[in-house]
């Protein structure tokens, strides 16, 4: 049984610890969270030491892995902490707000030799791993683009926390890095490695929250693709969608209704052309027997958010039991940090940005 140190006890923390409670892979030996009471509560009901402070955590005898779970200003010095005491770490995402600090905190776990899971936890929905599945299983050729758009009404956000939690960390934080940060793992997976990022900015709207109104990112994956992001926070509904289009099939991603879309093109050049070509008049018949063969296979997943949880929870009982290395490491986090921190700093500076092989953006000569 894996005797968990937990940094942080809050709602995150009770969400990934329930989703594997009865399983008996972990339980909780020791937990230490700013606000005492939080910490205190927690233990009353998963047991386990409450430290007070950090360094009582670090050093806390009999503890397998550290599971971090904060503030995102505060993940950074937590890994900081935790790495030199040589355990097995899972870290929330977002690491950190810049890239070049996520990549000291991945030189520092690999010096140690320490492994870091993150938690980019969309890409442990059912439809992501069927579409990831999908990509590897069937030859795409080449790539032409990977579009992807994330809207949702910002008001709501904000207004909650205005009201009932003027203190929370959302208010201080763009959803660019801290909550789209899922969607750009996702984009990666699917497109590889960006070369250049070249963003149009919106940002009008008078109110406490960081997040732009509205940013649209062309980007260039090094792979020759074209990719796209668009987040909005002034939409009045939601959406997070992806599109991907390649040579061999197109893939249409969805949050909600049809959640996976695969669109083949015909496969032969019969089915193509269709049986007769010559014998085919105008263009609408040519379409009808290609379209017969591209008509999508749709899966729906009813399962909810749980399943994501119950999925990264057991690939980190894997990463500490088992020594099979997390598939989104700080390397990892180096690449959607910064990408997401290009697309916003091309909003901001009206220029491309470019993005260096490990993935953090090129700086300009002369800033900093
Ligand atoms: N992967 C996902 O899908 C997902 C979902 C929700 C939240 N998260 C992430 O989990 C983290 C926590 O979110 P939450 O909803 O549980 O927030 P929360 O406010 O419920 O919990 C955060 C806890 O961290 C403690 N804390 C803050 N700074 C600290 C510090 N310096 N030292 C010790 N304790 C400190 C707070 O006292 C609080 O108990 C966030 O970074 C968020 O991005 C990820």
């Amino acid at each position: 049984m894996i005797r968990l140190g937990l940094y942080g006890t809050g709602n995150r923390t009770k969400a990934l610890l329930d989703s594997l409670c009865n399983d008996d892979f972990y339980k909780v030996h020791g937990a230490y969270d700013l606000n005492q009471d939080s910490a205190e509560a927690l233990a009353s009901k998963y047991g386990g030491t409450v430290c007070r402070t950090p360094e009582e955590l670090v050093s806390l005898e009999g503890v397998d892995a550290f599971l971090i779970s904060l503030s995102p200003f505060a993940h950074a010095e937590a890994l900081r902490r935790t790495i030199p005491a040589g355990k097995p770490v899972f870290v929330e995402k977002p690491v950190s707000f810049s890239a070049s600090e996520v990549a000291e905190l991945a030189a520092l776990a690999e010096q140690r030799r320490v492994p870091v899971q993150v938690g980019f936890m969309r890409r442990y929905l059912p439809e992501s791993i069927a579409a990831l599945a999908y990509l590897r299983e069937n030859d795409p050729g080449r790539i032409f683009c990977v579009d992807c758009n994330w809207f949702h009404h910002g008001d709501t956000e904000m207004n909650f926390c205005l009201y009932q939690q003027p203190g929370n960390f959302r208010l201080q934080v763009s959803q660019i890095p801290f909550h789209c940060c899922h969607m750009l793992d996702l984009l990666l997976l699917m497109g590889g490695p960006v070369r250049r990022v070249s963003s149009q900015r919106i940002k009008v709207t008078e109110r406490p929250y960081p997040s732009p109104d509205d940013l649209i990112a062309n980007i260039e994956f090094a792979n020759g693709a074209n990719g796209r992001f668009h987040y909005s926070s002034m939409v009045y509904y939601t959406e997070m969608s992806y599109r991907f289009h390649a040579e061999n099939y197109s893939i249409k991603m969805n949050a909600g209704m049809n959640q996976l879309e695969f669109f083949r093109r015909p496969r032969f050049r019969t089915s193509q052309l269709g049986s007769a070509p010559a014998q085919r008049k105008d263009f609408h018949s040519f379409n009808e027997s290609y379209e017969s063969f591209c008509r999508p296979q749709i899966v729906n997943f009813s399962q909810s958010l749980n399943v994501a949880n119950e999925n990264i929870m057991y690939d980190f009982v894997r990463m500490v039991r088992d020594g099979v290395p997390p598939a989104a490491d700080l390397r990892t986090a180096v690449r959607v940090q910064g990408l997401a921190e290009a697309i916003e700093e091309s909003g901001c500076l009206g220029r491309p940005v470019e993005l260096a092989q490990d993935g953090q953006p090129v700086k300009e000569k002369g800033l900093s």
